[in-house]
């Protein structure tokens, strides 16, 4: 068993806290423990002096602490120092930054040295990592699975996303020269509790996230509540004067709602965090779905579960349904043309200047929004990740983010 007793806190730190991913966890953390005799002394990272101090002025949930810095994913030596003094290092500011994982795994290990204790990080990669040349014309055959590991070794260091994930794994693997892997085993699960290096490293692989955020941190205006790709694209098509789709739009990616708005009443128990708030009693805090498997990791993790694995086979998809570019856009076209932002309610095709001018050119190296990306999310699922919002609700999701978009152009136009 490795969680921390009772008295002795879990020091967690948390890069992107801020963020609309990383807030959204850093929410979970705060205000959702069910186990409130582990006490946890969470810091946060955020280049903004504003924002640390209105973090450091939350009131926290119950035995939770929260100490926000000030600084940057640049200074190396300030992550190395913070992650140096944390059993869990969760990254979610940036999931291309090198520098920053090798400086977070540099502070890991000279805690390990100190204390002899494994550290835990879970970074925040993307389901880019799968992505093709497709330039929307086509879609693909190939679905990865998370349980697949001999597949997802079959992605080159040119991948998106994979040279700092190739770097966690590498560090993961300190130690496991002893393990010998069952033959034919198709989880790996055979690994999970093999590494006896200073490491255990979990990789979670967001696709399109879709939704407003919610909650707390978005509340007092310190969280950013809104996605990348989806609000991209709804800007552009208010630019433009009518959605727009690279190539056909036959290209597919995978999404997932980042809120699905149940109670944490509803949620299953779970070992570490679980489902009752200490943020309000009459008002219960919604349940951001994809923070809900950083949780879930987070829980296995901690509690030596065999299913939380790591290292080579610690890649978790976080996808819940899948759509077809021309099937995002034209749904995109239908609400910009029902505001009266959009010419008609069909998309059109970027032109090469449009997509120079938006994308950086439309290929893989200016946009993702081209490429194929299928995957199946079943190594979370299966540590009891249960998101209930499916691509319908990515769709219904539109108007209130066209919303925001048109808000927003306003103000900047
Ligand atoms: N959203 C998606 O659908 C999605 C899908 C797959 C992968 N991802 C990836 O996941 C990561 C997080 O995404 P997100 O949507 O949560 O982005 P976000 O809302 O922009 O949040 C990122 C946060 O990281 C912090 N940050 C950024 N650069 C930093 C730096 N150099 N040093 C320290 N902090 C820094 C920012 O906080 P401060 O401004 O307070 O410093 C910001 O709030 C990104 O790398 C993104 O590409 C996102």
């Amino acid at each position: 068993m490795r969680m921390a007793n009772n008295d002795t806190p879990i020091e967690i730190f948390i890069t992107g806290g801020t963020g609309y991913i990383g807030g959204s966890v850093l929410s979970r953390l705060l205000y959702s423990r069910g186990n409130r005799d582990t006490k946890f002394n969470i810091t946060t990272l955020t280049r903004s002096p504003n924002k640390a101090d209105a973090l450091n002025s939350l009131k926290t949930g119950l035995r939770v602490t929260l100490r926000a810095v000030v600084g940057s994913n640049s200074n190396e030596a300030q992550l190395k120092q913070l992650a140096s003094e944390a059993q869990v290092v969760i990254a979610c500011a940036d999931s291309d930054d090198l520098g920053a994982a090798k400086a977070i795994l540099a502070g890991l290990k000279l805690r390990y040295e100190r204390t002899r204790q494994v550290g835990y990080l879970l970074h925040t990669s993307g389901t880019g990592v799968l992505e093709d040349d497709a330039r929307g014309m086509h879609s693909t055959e190939t679905i990865y699975s998370d349980l697949d590991i001999k597949l997802l070794e079959t992605l080159p260091l040119t991948q998106p996303h994979r040279k700092v994930d190739l770097t966690l794994v590498e560090a993961d693997n300190q130690g496991t020269s002893f393990c010998q892997p069952v033959p034919n085993c198709r989880t790996n699960v055979c690994r999970a509790h093999a590494s006896l290096g200073f490491v255990q490293t979990y990789i979670i692989l967001p696709p399109t996230i879709y939704g407003v955020a919610s909650g707390p941190l978005v509340e007092s205006g310190i969280q950013n509540a809104h996605s990348q790709q989806i609000p991209r694209l709804i800007e552009v098509g208010i630019d433009r004067g009518q959605a727009g789709v690279i190539g056909a739009g036959q290209n597919m990616w995978p999404n997932a709602h980042i809120d699905d708005g149940e109670q944490l009443n509803d949620l299953k128990t779970s070992i570490v965090l679980s489902q009752s708030s200490d943020h309000c009693p009459n008002r219960p805090l919604s349940a951001p779905k994809v923070a809900d498997m950083y949780i879930a990791i987070f829980n296995g993790a901690l509690s030596a579960n065999p299913k939380a694995s790591h290292g080579r086979s610690g890649f978790y998809f976080a996808e819940n349904g899948e759509h077809t570019m021309r099937l995002l856009v034209t749904s995109i076209a239908q609400v910009l043309h029902s505001m009266g932002l959009g010419d008609s309610p069909v998309p059109t095709t970027f032109t090469q200047a449009e997509l120079d001018r938006y994308f950086g050119g439309g290929g893989r190296d200016g946009t993702s929004l081209g490429t194929n990306s299928r995957c199946r999310a079943e190594r979370a699922k299966g540590l009891g990740w249960a998101p209930a919002k499916t691509t319908d609700d990515m769709l219904k999701s539109l108007p209130a983010e066209v919303e925001w978009v048109k808000r927003k152009w306003a103000k900047q136009n």
